[in-house]
């Protein structure tokens, strides 16, 4: 049977954004191109204040761009963001959760947006309780919850609509070493069942034991695109720390040299 070739999951191409204040604009990504294949996971890294979670917020049509195209899920994000909202979940940095709700309360609150029938919104939210661990606690309210809690209370509340492309910003900060290996078993899990997930962290470890492949955000551009191994390769380094901080020095080459010889040497 002849295979149908499927469109990338995240497509971006030449993607500029600036915020604006009083004391002028800031532009916080410049020519940012990243793709991003369906059923895979890749992770975002770059320092504090890279642009990760703007990034995020543009491919989740939260923010607006300034330029370029970005297609999530076969869709426009500006022209068809209906669609894009539709295919998609995002656990933000910062928990969404409503803390006067109960765990069990914040989900039933998702399987209503989602639209689910009564018998399977049931179903999900006793399955995404019982996979994040939080049977126990479902029915207190989130304002007792750990901080691990809500940040699995949130990811299960991005689930709860089964979406094609999931953006986790952050998604184990916070978390303790077994709450982060089981997160890390969720993302697997719903790779393998053909979700696309792109993640952000800080924890480079994280990225080379989930990510099919990483891409590094300095200045505005994404400097380095590819597998953990080929990144590691290509900068004769032995931890993805150190292609990171080889990447990410202030003093680094300029980004648009960097891309160049990066994107090169790992085709
Ligand atoms: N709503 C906003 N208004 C103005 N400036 C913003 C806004 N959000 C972010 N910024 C600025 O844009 C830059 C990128 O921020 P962003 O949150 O995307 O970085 P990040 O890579 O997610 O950082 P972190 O690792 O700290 O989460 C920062 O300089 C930040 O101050
Ligand atoms: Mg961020």
């Amino acid at each position: 049977m002849p295979t149908i070739p499927t469109e990338p999951a995240i497509q971006v191409a030449g993607l500029r954004k600036s915020y604006r204040s009083r004391s002028g604009d800031q532009l916080v990504l410049d020519d940012v191109d990243l793709v991003v294949p369906a059923g895979t996971v890749t992770a975002l890294l770059g320092a504090n204040g890279a642009g990760k979670t703007t990034t995020v917020g543009v491919l989740s049509t939260l923010l607006a761009p300034d330029a370029g195209t970005v297609r999530v899920a076969g869709h426009d994000v500006v022209r068809e963001a209906d669609a894009v909202r539709a295919s998609i979940g995002v656990t933000g940095q910062v928990t969404a959760v409503d803390e006067l709700l109960t765990g069990a309360e914040n989900l039933r609150l998702m399987v209503r947006l989602a639209h689910l029938g009564r018998a399977e919104g049931r179903e999900r939210v006793a399955e995404l309780l019982e996979r994040f661990a939080l049977t126990d606690a479902a029915d207190k309210p989130v304002s007792t919850y750990s901080g691990g809690m809500r940040r699995k209370l949130d990811l299960a509340m991005t689930l709860v609509s089964a979406p094609a492309v999931v953006f986790l910003d952050e998604p184990t900060t916070g978390l303790d070493p077994r709450s982060r290996r089981t997160l890390w078993d969720e993302v697997r899990a719903l790779v393998a069942a053909g979700t696309t997930i792109l993640l952000t962290t800080q924890y480079l470890e994280e990225a080379d034991q989930l990510a099919d492949q990483v891409a590094v955000l300095h200045g505005g551009r994404v400097v380095a695109q590819g597998t953990p191994d080929e990144l590691k390769r290509v900068h004769d380094a032995g931890t993805l720390d150190d292609v990171f901080l080889a990447l990410t020095e202030p003093a680094a080459a300029t980004p648009a040299e960097t891309t160049t010889t990066d994107q090169e040497a790992v085709r």
